[in-house]
C-alpha cells in the first residue's frame, strides 16, 4: 500500500476550531477599526485646528521697523557694502529674546540700494559657525558671483564678489543657497532687500521713492515659535513646508506704519520658506500694482489682491485718507489642490499683516504716471514659439533628477532666445525661479497671463495640473564650469533636491565640468 492511501485513509487531523480563527481575524480588524479611528481623529483634529486666522487679533501696537539702507564707500569707481553673517538675539515677539541670525544684525539685514550702470563690490563676511552662502535673487550677474551652492563662505571667511548692476529699477532680494541648508539659513533671519535704481527710468521718480517714508519695505514673513525659540518642525500633512502662525514683518510683530503722504509704495516680499499670501486690505480697496519681481510693469494695474509665493515681490501703491486707518490683510489664497491639500498648505489662512495709520493732514503726492516702463519684449522677432525645454516639477525632483553638485543638467547659449515649459505634475503648489535672468511669461496653460503677471518675473507660482511656459535669455556672461541654478522657491523642496543646475556658454561652446572643491559643505 501507498503512503498516500494510508494518508486518505488516516482520519483527518483536527482542525483548528472555527471560532479561534475568527477570533484571530475578529482583533486585527479590531485593531484596524481603531487604527483607522484614530487615523480619522488625528485628520479631523489637524483638519480643525490646521486653518490659521490672525484677523482682529493682531495688537498693531509696535512701530514697523525698517530695515536701514546699507552703507557704503566708492573705491576706485566700485561701490563697496559689507555684509556680515552673524548670530544673536532678537526681541521678535514681546518680552521674548529669541535666537536669530541676521547681516550686520541679529535678525534680517540692512537694505542695500545700487545704480544702473555702477559696479558693486560686496565683502561678505560669515561670522556664523557653519557655511553659508549670500545668493542676490533676481540680479543679472557672472555665474560666480552668483552666490549659490557653489560659493561657499566658510566660518571666519569673507566672499568679495563683484559685478555692474545693469538691469531696469527692481526691487530684488539677498539670501544664503547653502545647498540642503537654505530653508533653516532664511528662516533663522538671514534675507535683505536689493533696491535697483535706473536714473534713466523717468516713472520711478513720480512714483514714491523717499526710502522709509513713502517708500516701504514689507518683507513678510510666518514664524512658529515655541517658548520664545523659533522652531523647526514641520506639519505632518503640509506638502509645503514649515508654515507658521505668527507673521513678521521686517522682522516686526503686530506692525503699524505711519503714513504722511497720500500715497505710499509698499515693496512686498514674501521672504517666507512655505507660505504663499494673498494680499489685499481690510476694506478690499483697489491698490495700483507698479512692479514685479524684475521692475516697473508697462503701467499700473488697479487690484485689489495680490498674490505671491516664496521669493515673488510686488510694488503697490496705496491711497489713504487723512486720519484713517486700514490694514494691509493676506486672504486665504487659491492654491489650486483639492480640499485636503489646500487646508494643510495654507489655503485657508488669514492674516492681518501690517495697519497703516494716515496722518490727519496728508502732503500731496503726484498722480501715478500713466506709462511706467517698457513691456517684455522677448517675443518679438522669434519666427516660432516653440518650446525649447520642458521641466516637469514632482516630488522633490524636476525631470525625474534630484540636484546633484555635479552634474550640469541644462547648457545655454548665450544671447538665445529659449521658451522654458514648466509643469507641476503633483497636488500641491511649487513655484519655479531661474538665477541670472528676468523672464517673460508666455503663456499659463496656453492662456495669455493676466497683466500683474505680463511684467519682468524671476520666480511663479504653479498650481497643480498647471503648464507655465516663459521666454527668457542669457546676456553677458558665459562659463561653462560654473552653473546657475532653477529651482522651486518653496525653500524646504529646493533643500530637498528639486533644483537643476545650468550653464550658459558661448555660441559653439560645450558644457564644462563642476569644479568638485566648490561645494557648499554644511
Ligand atoms: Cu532666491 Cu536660488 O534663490
Ligand atoms: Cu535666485
Ligand atoms: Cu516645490
Amino acid at each position: 500500500m501507498s503512503t498516500s492511501t494510508t494518508a486518505v485513509e488516516s482520519p483527518s487531523p483536527p482542525r483548528p476550531p472555527r471560532s479561534r480563527t475568527w477570533r484571530i481575524v475578529r482583533r486585527v480588524l479590531l485593531v484596524l477599526a481603531a487604527l483607522l479611528l484614530i487615523g480619522t481623529a488625528l485628520l479631523a483634529y489637524a483638519w480643525y485646528t490646521a486653518p490659521v486666522d490672525t484677523v482682529g487679533k493682531v495688537p498693531f501696537d509696535r512701530r514697523l521697523a525698517i530695515p536701514p539702507l546699507a552703507e557704503s564707500h566708492v573705491d576706485n569707481g566700485r561701490r563697496v557694502f559689507d555684509l556680515t553673517a552673524q548670530q544673536g538675539t532678537t526681541e521678535l515677539m514681546p518680552g521674548t529674546e529669541t535666537q536669530t541670525w541676521g547681516f550686520n544684525g541679529s535678525y534680517l539685514g540692512p537694505t542695500l540700494r545700487a545704480e544702473r550702470g555702477e559696479e558693486v563690490v560686496v565683502n561678505v563676511t560669515n561670522d556664523l559657525a557653519e557655511t553659508t552662502t549670500v545668493h542676490w535673487h533676481g540680479m543679472h550677474l557672472p555665474a560666480a558671483m552668483d552666490g549659490g551652492p557653489h560659493q561657499p563662505i566658510a566660518p571666519g571667511e569673507t566672499w568679495s564678489p563683484t559685478w555692474t548692476i545693469d538691469q531696469p529699477a527692481a526691487t530684488l532680494w539677498y539670501h544664503p543657497h547653502p545647498h540642503g541648508a537654505t530653508e533653516d539659513h532664511i528662516y533663522r533671519g538671514l534675507a535683505g532687500m536689493f533696491i535697483l535704481d535706473d536714473p534713466e527710468s523717468p516713472a520711478a521718480q513720480l512714483l514714491p521713492h523717499d526710502y522709509g517714508v513713502d517708500d516701504i519695505p514689507v518683507i513678510v514673513q510666518d514664524k512658529r515659535f515655541d517658548d520664545g525659540e523659533l522652531t523647526y518642525g514641520r506639519s505632518l500633512f503640509s506638502g509645503t513646508g514649515r508654515l507658521g502662525s505668527t507673521l513678521l514683518v521686517n522682522g516686526t510683530y503686530g506692525p503699524y506704519l505711519d503714513v504722511a503722504t497720500d500715497l505710499v509704495r509698499l515693496r512686498l516680499l514674501n521672504a517666507s520658506t512655505a507660505r504663499v499670501y494673498d494680499f489685499g486690505f481690510s476694506d478690499d480697496r483697489e491698490f495700483d500694482l507698479v512692479a514685479t519681481d524684475g521692475g516697473l510693469l508697462p503701467e499700473p494695474v488697479s487690484l485689489d489682491r495680490v498674490l505671491l509665493s516664496p521669493g515673488e515681490r510686488a510694488e503697490i501703491v496705496v491711497a489713504t485718507a487723512p486720519g484713517e486707518r486700514v490694514e494691509l490683510r493676506s486672504y486665504p489664497p487659491d492654491l489650486g489642490g483639492d480640499f485636503l491639500t489646500e487646508r494643510f498648505d495654507g489655503g485657508s489662512d488669514r492674516f492681518d499683516v501690517l495697519q497703516l495709520r494716515a496722518a490727519d493732514e496728508l502732503q500731496a503726492s503726484p498722480d501715478l504716471p500713466a506709462s511706467l516702463a517698457p513691456a517684455p519684449a522677448l517675443l518679438d522677432g522669434l519666427d516660432s514659439l516653440d518650446t525649447t525645454r520642458e521641466f516637469v516639477m514632482s516630488g522633490r525632483s524636476i525631470n525625474g533628477q534630484k540636484m546633484d553638485m555635479d552634474r550640469i543638467d541644462t547648457t545655454v547659449e548665450v544671447d538665445q532666445t529659449e521658451i522654458w515649459a514648466i509643469t507641476n505634475r503633483d497636488g500641491n503648489v511649487h513655484n519655479f525661479h531661474v538665477h541670472d535672468t528676468q523672464f517673460q511669461i508666455v503663456d499659463v496653460d496656453g492662456q495669455a497671463p493676466p497683466p500683474e503677471l505680463a511684467g519682468w518675473k524671476d520666480t511663479v507660482l504653479l498650481r497643480p495640473g498647471t503648464t507655465i511656459r516663459i521666454a527668457l535669455r542669457f546676456s553677458d556672461y558665459t562659463d561653462p564650469n560654473v552653473p546657475y541654478m532653477y529651482h522651486c522657491h518653496l525653500v524646504s523642496h529646493e533643500d530637498q533636491g528639486m533644483m537643476g543646475q545650468f550653464v550658459v556658454v558661448g555660441r559653439g561652446e560645450s558644457a564644462g565640468e563642476v569644479d568638485a572643491h566648490s561645494h557648499a559643505r554644511h
